[in-house]
């Protein structure tokens, strides 16, 4: 490793930027503010950055030839996939000292194999692509969220993504069998390995997963696939509360779990936004409902009777009064339409006003009982604060997002995010939960992480930042506080 630990941090110079031009070519590096400034904002607008250059490598080994340059001048990298972090992970501070280095040219699937079921597939991948690829040999990448189109593959990993096929699959920690990384000098670990067992040592690949681009820049990954289902049934549920749907999921549970491949609640608000905020969504049920949830039952056996259960399982509820109303998908199109409603709920939200996000999970037992608690203390805390929870409850996952009071100002909504997140948090303590349950820490809960993962657990992980990165120029200010 190069000592770059005695290299102070220092504003990217014209030479270091002509050098890193001569390895990427012109169409590998922006300069112009104008074509940097999508890239130094977040989807969220919660930060607004600065950066001299966004450098897009075409390969690999151009990635690592910048970034052992940059190791050398002691310039600060943040590593950017499709810029969709909800906690500001990949966006650049504001004094214009750090390089962004874009993943989105490393876009190639590099191999598919149906027999061994894995893909390997580079960091710039959109998730969306990945999965057409999988499905075109047959194959499931079971990993889905709602900016799949624009996620890529490199930041999915790198902030372990959850989305709404964990309660089947896991997180893409679980998806995740090799890893190719640039480390911070510079270095390629290939540890493209496509093994299902292979007990050699520290789980490395894991380290980086979940790192948030703090640790190096995950460049190409090898995905675990599954069978591609053969059967799916999907229905929207209206629901009286959060109570009638864990009734409704431990009802699918109890008749078989392993069919369950999504369990999403939503909110009325939520549906109201998206309703009036979305071109060409449309509300199937009949009346609207307190809350919604949408369930996907899938199976890779064609002839599985999914159909028949779900219509079982749902009379039965709608007669124990458990379910207000249900429509179930007869068509893909149906399909789509109905998780559109569930996928459009941040855009929603965000054409509505300003918004607080908690990404937090509790046991999926008491989902229930923590959005009741936690509607009341920001109620308690704001009156005409707009509680908007909605998500993955079949995990446990709830996005217990607020929305701004109507007539209020954004600005100053925005400004108590801290006391809004802090007293949601105190629920979520109470039932032994996280404070980030899939969007990671990024610039926005750094400061939570003493109090939440203080003691050895923090110090161990500022001492594996500090061995793998001594001088701390991968993706500064993220994660650790
Ligand atoms: C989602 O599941 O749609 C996003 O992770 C949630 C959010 O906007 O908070
Ligand atoms: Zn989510």
């Amino acid at each position: 490793m190069p000592d770059t630990a005695t290299v102070p941090a220092s504003a990217p110079t014209a030479a270091l930027l002509d050098a890193i031009r001569a390895i990427v070519g012109d169409r590998g590096i922006l300069t112009e503010q104008s074509d940097t400034a999508p890239y130094a904002e977040d989807w969220r607008r919660l930060y607004q950055g600065r950066t001299a250059a966004v450098i897009r490598p075409g390969t690999t080994q151009e990635l690592a030839a910048v970034v052992t340059l940059c190791a050398r001048s002691g310039t600060p990298i943040v590593p950017q996939g499709g810029n969709t972090s909800m906690v500001g992970g990949a966006v650049p501070n504001a004094d214009g000292s750090e390089l962004i280095l874009s993943t989105s040219r490393l876009n190639r699937i590099r191999d598919l194999d149906p027999a061994d079921m894995t893909l390997t597939v580079e960091a710039g991948v959109t998730l969306k692509a990945a999965q057409i690829a999988a499905a075109e040999q047959g194959c499931l990448l079971p990993l889905s969220i709602s900016s799949e189109g624009t996620a890529q593959i490199g930041g999915v990993l790198a902030v372990n993504a959850g989305g709404n096929n964990t309660v089947r699959y896991g997180n893409a920690r679980d998806l995740v069998l090799g890893l190719e990384v640039v480390l911070p000098d510079g270095t390629i670990w290939n540890g493209l390995r496509r093994l299902r067992k292979d007990n050699t040592g520290y789980c490395l690949r894991q380290l980086f997963v979940g790192s948030e681009g703090t640790l190096g820049i995950i460049t190409a990954a090898v995905l675990k696939l599954a069978p591609q289902p053969k059967e799916i049934a999907v229905a929207l549920c209206g629901v009286e509360s959060p109570e009638a749907a864990l009734q409704l999921f431990t009802r699918f549970q109890a008749h078989d779990a392993a069919s369950i491949s999504a369990f999403e609640l939503m909110s009325g608000l939520g549906m109201s936004f998206v309703l009036k905020h979305i071109p060409g969504a449309t509300m199937p049920l009949a009346s609207p409902a307190p809350f919604y949830a949408l369930v996907e039952l899938a199976s890779p056996r064609p002839g599985a009777g999914l159909r028949g259960m779900l219509e079982q399982i749902l009379e039965q509820a709608l007669a124990d009064e458990i379910v207000q109303d249900a429509a179930i998908a007869e068509s893909d199109a149906q399909r789509a339409a109905l998780w559109r409603l569930r996928e459009e709920h941040s855009e929603g939200q965000k054409r509505e006003g300003a918004s607080v996000k908690n990404d937090v999970s509790v046991p999926v037992s008491k989902v229930p009982a923590f959005i009741r608690k936690a509607t009341a203390a920001c109620e308690a805390l704001m009156p005409g604060i707009r509680v908007v929870p909605f998500g993955h409850m079949g995990d446990g996952n709830i996005h217990f997002n607020l929305e701004q009071p109507i007539g209020s100002d954004g600005a100053w909504f925005l400004a108590q995010d801290h006391a809004i997140m802090d007293a949601v948090n105190e629920i979520v303590r109470e039932y032994d939960g996280s404070f980030s349950a899939e969007h990671g820490i990024g610039k926005l809960k750094p400061y939570m992480m003493p109090d939440w993962r203080g003691g050895a657990e923090l110090a161990l992980m500022q001492r594996i930042k500090a061995a793998i990165d001594p001088a701390g120029i991968m993706n500064p200010g993220k994660v650790l506080p």
